[in-house]
């Protein structure tokens, strides 16, 4: 089985990606995780994927002129990386058509929402306030339209009384955790396509 070239995307903590560099260890993964990029360079997440050996970079936006030189570069980051699929995990930049483009059905997030519900930032803060009683997160490709792309995989959890931002949020991330790298599985197998 020849292993599908992976890159990761984060800004932050980077437990998403912690959670596909695990995955990506067991033999029988179809994908291995060769690069991380982030936007931050004091992203917590560099230094936890460079202790796995795997390759890091960091490019800070303001360093460019354009988003468009911005995102070349990581274009050509990634292609030095040789990268098959790319893995926004935490990634907090919009990206711009080009890119998007350029990546079409080979480039994945992760929304903490059940897309198509709560597209966009404080997906936890907008649910409890509306009052549902299930929320949860979505794997999907990358489109242009901002958390728009098609779906790959759902978790769904129950909102609980007294839940706050955080305590739901905490639920869902270990729902996270299990469906990105479980998503990723599938499109590196070929189960799933755009
Ligand atoms: C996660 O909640 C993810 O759904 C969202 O950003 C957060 C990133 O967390 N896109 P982490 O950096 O993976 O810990």
């Amino acid at each position: 089985m020849s292993r599908k070239r992976v890159a990761i995307l984060i800004s932050g903590r980077g437990s998403n990606m912690s959670a596909l560099i695990a995955a990506a260890q067991a033999p029988d993964y179809p994908a291995e995780i060769v690069g991380v990029l982030s936007n931050r360079a004091a992203a917590p997440g560099l230094a936890i994927a460079a202790g796995h050996g795997i390759a890091t970079a960091s490019l800070a936006q303001s360093k460019f002129p354009t988003r468009d030189m911005f995102e070349d570069t990581m274009t050509q980051v990634l292609e030095s990386w040789e990268v098959d699929y790319v893995c926004l995990a935490g990634f907090m930049r919009i990206l711009g058509e080009d890119f998007v483009d350029r990546w079409q059905g080979r480039m994945i997030n992760i929304h903490p929402s059940l897309l198509p519900a709560y597209k966009g930032l404080h997906t936890h803060e907008r649910a409890l306030a509306d009052g549902v009683s299930e929320h949860g997160c979505t794997v999907h490709f990358v489109t242009p339209g901002l958390d728009e792309g098609p779906s790959i995989l759902q978790a769904r959890v129950p909102v609980l009384p007294g839940d706050t931002p955080e305590s739901l949020a905490d639920r869902i991330l270990v729902e996270e955790h299990r469906i990105y790298p479980e998503a990723l599985r599938m499109l590196a197998s070929g189960e799933v396509r755009a």
